[in-house]
């Protein structure tokens, strides 16, 4: 059924009315932010840039675009996040294809992105590890902004890689990026200049209070070890000696209030460390050398 389409009196939708009722819609819904949803989901629905759609508030839309707006607005009531709706985001100014095996990835993690183009020289080979890999965005950017660089990117899940290899693709990149099954660092036998890692880090406790956008939608695995959170770094940091090679650094994103405890574990595996914060001051990578 076609709730406020606007295509009552067999007169074409308007769009100002169509994105009106979305917004009244997502808010009773409880969307965290109504107005950039409808925004997004409107321009994919409708196929119109956000000049075009400021320029005609209220222009008229096709009924094959209207039901396409009116089926994604009611995805997003369910709480369906918008990325998985329109099949991607932008993350570090590039768009990944995300669906409901990987992560969606996070603005905050763009800090691991920077972190490692500082450590890498514009055109001298250097060898980048993603160690959970998911949709490809970290190693992905890096490696588009590094064109002399090749890397590894190694995750548990098939369906993860999966995505990571259409993005690698989409971007051009996969002759530079390889993709690998595995557990950690277990198989992984080569030297790397940085080793990035934004493993699951949410704790059981915190994992309670996600919203249904992240605790329905986004994959258990990508998201909480359970327990304290930490699981991960306990499993790779013992074992970083064995493939940083010399001068590299080790980044690791962490949740809030949990640098500490990764920095210590560095410190107990004879590396020094370092915490960067991220745009909002939060301590959101820690940075590991010998
Ligand atoms: C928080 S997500 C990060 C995804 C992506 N790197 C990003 O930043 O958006 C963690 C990833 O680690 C993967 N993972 C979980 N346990 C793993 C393990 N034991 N070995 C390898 N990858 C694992 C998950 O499948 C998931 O893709």
């Amino acid at each position: 059924m076609i709730k406020n389409s606007g295509l009552q009196n067999n007169r074409p939708a308007r769009l100002d009315d169509l994105l009106r009722a979305a917004v009244a819609r997502l808010h009773a819904a409880g969307a965290p932010d109504p107005v950039r949803d409808t925004r997004i989901l409107a321009r994919w629905a409708v196929n119109l840039s956000a000049a075009a759609m400021a320029a005609e508030p209220d222009q008229g839309v096709s009924p094959e675009a209207a039901a396409r707006f009116e089926a994604a607005v009611a995805a997003r009531e369910a709480r369906r996040p918008v990325s998985h709706i329109v099949g991607g985001r932008e993350f570090y100014g590039r768009w990944f294809e995300v669906d409901g095996h990987v992560l969606d990835p996070r603005p905050e993690s763009e800090t691991l992105v920077e972190a490692a183009l500082a450590e890498l020289p514009q055109s001298q080979p250097r060898r980048v590890l993603d160690l959970g890999v998911g949709s490809g965005c970290l190693l992905l950017s890096v490696l588009a902004e590094r064109p002399a660089s090749s890397g590894l990117g190694v995750d548990q899940s098939v369906e993860a890689l999966a995505v990571a290899q259409r993005n690698a693709a989409a971007l051009g990149l996969a002759a530079r990026a390889a993709l690998r099954q595995g557990d950690w660092l277990s198989g992984v036998d080569e030297r790397f200049n940085v080793i990035l890692c934004n493993p699951p880090y949410i704790s059981e406790t915190e994992f309670q209070e996600l919203t249904p956008e992240v605790s329905r939608y986004e994959p258990l695995a990508a998201l909480t070890p359970g327990g304290d959170g930490l699981s991960a770094y306990r499993t790779v940091i013992p074992g970083l000696a064995e493939v940083l090679s010399p001068g590299g650094a080790a980044l690791f994103e962490v949740g809030r209030g949990q640098a500490e405890a990764v920095a210590e574990m560095l410190s107990e595996a004879g590396f020094a460390s370092r915490q960067l914060p991220d745009l909002n001051g939060v301590a959101r990578v820690v940075r590991g050398t010998r």
